[in-house]
């Protein structure tokens, strides 16, 4: 598990496919998250994909939680990758429970994930694609640093046209240079408790 203030990370079970089942056969959320909508997925469908993630050493899916009443929220995904020597950490969420949106708990959660990629896996960067009209997560990835690169033109076809995905990036430096303002934002009270969980080992 891996906490962090108002939430916790953890591995997705196969109990967990009847919540997934919901959220991924929302069309307003697939549309924002994923740009494809009308690609509704069966159980069995689910059970297939599940069986995929568990061989995939390299992308870690978690559910996230609300720390205290460990209610499952959304889910985010990191997936390690190396090219040209540089390792990049891909990383994506969607918050399932809609009413939560707008809340901080998306900023809170993309936090987590730098902190899991820079101060745990030791990426050197980090990077995220988002559809055109999604202002929500574009203000999100850049409120956590992140710079908004270029756009891949007609990535996407929905509700009667095509949009362009933008891609957004965050090297380890930028990252480090905003890591305290960003971890006391996202931590409050709790950032003490972190940082003696997650940034130091005892007695060293
Ligand atoms: C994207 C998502 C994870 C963001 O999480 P969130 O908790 O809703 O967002 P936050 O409250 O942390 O931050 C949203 C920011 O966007 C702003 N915002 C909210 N609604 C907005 C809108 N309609 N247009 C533009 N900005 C908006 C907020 O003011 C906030 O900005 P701030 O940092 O200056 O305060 C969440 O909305 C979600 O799951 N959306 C659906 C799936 C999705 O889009 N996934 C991401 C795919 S890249």
């Amino acid at each position: 598990m891996f906490e962090f203030g108002r939430i916790r990370f953890r591995p997705v079970e196969r109990e967990d496919l009847k919540i997934l089942h919901s959220w991924e056969n929302d069309f307003e959320l697939i549309m924002y998250s994923r740009s494809k909508p009308m690609n509704f997925v069966n159980m069995a469908q689910l059970e297939k994909q599940y069986e995929e993630w568990i061989k995939d050493e390299r992308e870690l899916r978690f559910i996230v939680e609300l720390a205290d009443s460990k209610e499952p929220i959304g889910i985010a995904r990191l997936r390690r990758g190396e090219w040209a020597n540089v390792k990049t950490a891909e990383v994506g969420t969607y918050i399932g429970k809609k009413e939560l949106w707008g809340k901080g708990l998306g900023k809170q959660i993309t936090v987590a994930l730098l902190e899991m990629a820079f101060n745990q896996l030791n990426m050197d960067r980090c990077e995220a694609w988002s559809v055109e009209y999604n202002q929500r997560a574009h203000k999100s990835l850049e409120t956590c640093g992140f710079k908004r690169g270029g756009i891949m033109r007609d990535a996407a076809f929905i509700n009667g046209r095509k949009w362009g995905a933008y891609h957004f990036d965050i090297l380890r430096d930028e990252y480090l240079s905003l890591r305290d303002d960003l971890l006391k934002q996202a931590l409050g009270d709790k950032l003490d408790e972190y940082l003696k969980k997650h940034c130091t080992i005892e007695g060293y």
